[in-house]
Formats: C-alpha cells, structure tokens, sequence
C-alpha cells in the first residue's frame, strides 16, 4: 500500500472576509467558516486519496472569538491518519487583521473532520497509509482511533463495548488517572 506523510497532504488557503460573509454585527458566520473549513479538508483529503472524497464527521467546533470583516482568514488542513476508505484531516485557523493588527495572526479554531473515498460509482474505496514523523503527528496519529471511536459510537454505528481503546480511555477519564482532555 502506497504511504504518505502528513506534509504531502497540507493545504494552505486564505479567504478576506466580506460583508456578504458577515452577520448584522460584521462578525463571519460560522457557517461560512464551516464551508471553507470543509474546502480546505476535503483537498487534503483528496491530495492522500486521489479520489472524490465526503465529509462523513465532524468533531466539535467551538467559535471561541469574533472574525471581524476584512480580516484575513487562514485555514490549513493537513491528514493525520487513514484507517481503510476513511481519512482523517486536521483543520487549523487563523485569523488576521492587517490593518489594524498590523499583521498578527490569531488561532480561532481548529477541527477534525473524517472523509470517505467514493468511487465513480459512489461506493467507498481504500486509500493510501500515512506516517507520521514529528512527535505532534505521532500523537495525533495515535489518537485519531480514539476520535474515529467516538464518531462511531455517536452515529450509532458501533457501540462503546466494541470499541476496547475508547472504552480505557474512558475508564481512564473517569478514575482521574487521565486529565480530561479533548480527543
Ligand atoms: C460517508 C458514507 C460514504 C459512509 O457510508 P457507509 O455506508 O457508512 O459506508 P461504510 O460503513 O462502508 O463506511 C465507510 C467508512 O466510513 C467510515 N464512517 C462512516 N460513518 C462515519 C462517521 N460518522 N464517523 C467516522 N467515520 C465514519 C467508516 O468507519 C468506514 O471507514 P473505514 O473504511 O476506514 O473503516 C455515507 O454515509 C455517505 O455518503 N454520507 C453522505 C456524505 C456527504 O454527502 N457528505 C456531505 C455532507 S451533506
């Protein structure tokens, strides 16, 4: 099986954010954000697969500061780990005032989606391996199965009971020999 390193899958992409982005007080709409977010991942999904991929999850997106119009959005995505026809993909964004914040970027966001590779005819097909090397990649790498666990378990496509790894990490969080933490 062909593999790939997470660098091979990185995509880097700016948007201005302009008033027909905006809500009634000049803030981005998250679900304009979504939408590139969902852009930017899919291409670096698509970089690993080379195939069309779809957005089966997401995890938990918080909005944690405004996005102001005409700031500078920047979202990079990158893949952290492929299981068999389902890839996993980090989102970072970043936001940008280069006027007033002469420059500063600001992280505001960042997600893990999932995608699966379709063929032609629409049904999920293997995609390649990915290695990861630097320390951050290794940890993200490990734990994407617990991540993987979890949105199958909240889709209701598997139960906690077949899912040994999730299920100790759980044990874990709840005995406090693990800080709770964000998967
Ligand atoms: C995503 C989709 C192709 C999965 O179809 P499916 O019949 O569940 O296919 P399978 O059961 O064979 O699963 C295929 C892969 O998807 C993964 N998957 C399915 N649902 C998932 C979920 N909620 N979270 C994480 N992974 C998921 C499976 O684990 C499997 O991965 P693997 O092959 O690496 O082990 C199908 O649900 C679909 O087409 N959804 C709509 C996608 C779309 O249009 N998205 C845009 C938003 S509207």
């Amino acid at each position: 099986m062909e593999v790939k390193r997470p660098s091979d899958t990185l995509v880097i992409m700016n948007e201005m954010v302009l008033p027909n982005d905006t809500n009634t007080l000049h803030n981005l709409m998250g679900g304009r954000l979504l939408h590139w977010m969902d852009i930017a991942a899919a291409i670096s999904a698509q970089k690993l697969a080379h195939a069309a991929c779809v957005t089966a999850a997401v995890n938990n997106v918080s909005f944690n500061q405004p996005i102001k119009l005409g700031e500078v959005v920047t979202l990079q995505a990158k893949c952290v780990r492929s299981f068999n026809t389902s890839i996993e993909v980090y989102i970072e964004v970043w936001t940008q005032n280069l006027i007033k914040g002469k420059g500063e970027k600001v992280k505001c966001n960042e997600a893990y989606y999932t995608f699966v590779a379709l063929s032609n005819e629409g049904k999920p097909i293997p995609v390649a391996g990915i290695e990861p090397l630097s320390d951050d990649e290794i940890h993200q790498y490990k734990t994407a199965l617990l991540r993987r666990q979890l949105k199958l378990v909240a889709a209701g496509k598997t139960s906690i009971h077949d899912t040994p790894e999730l299920k100790a990490q759980f044990e874990k969080w709840i005995s406090g020999e693990d800080k709770l933490m964000e998967i």
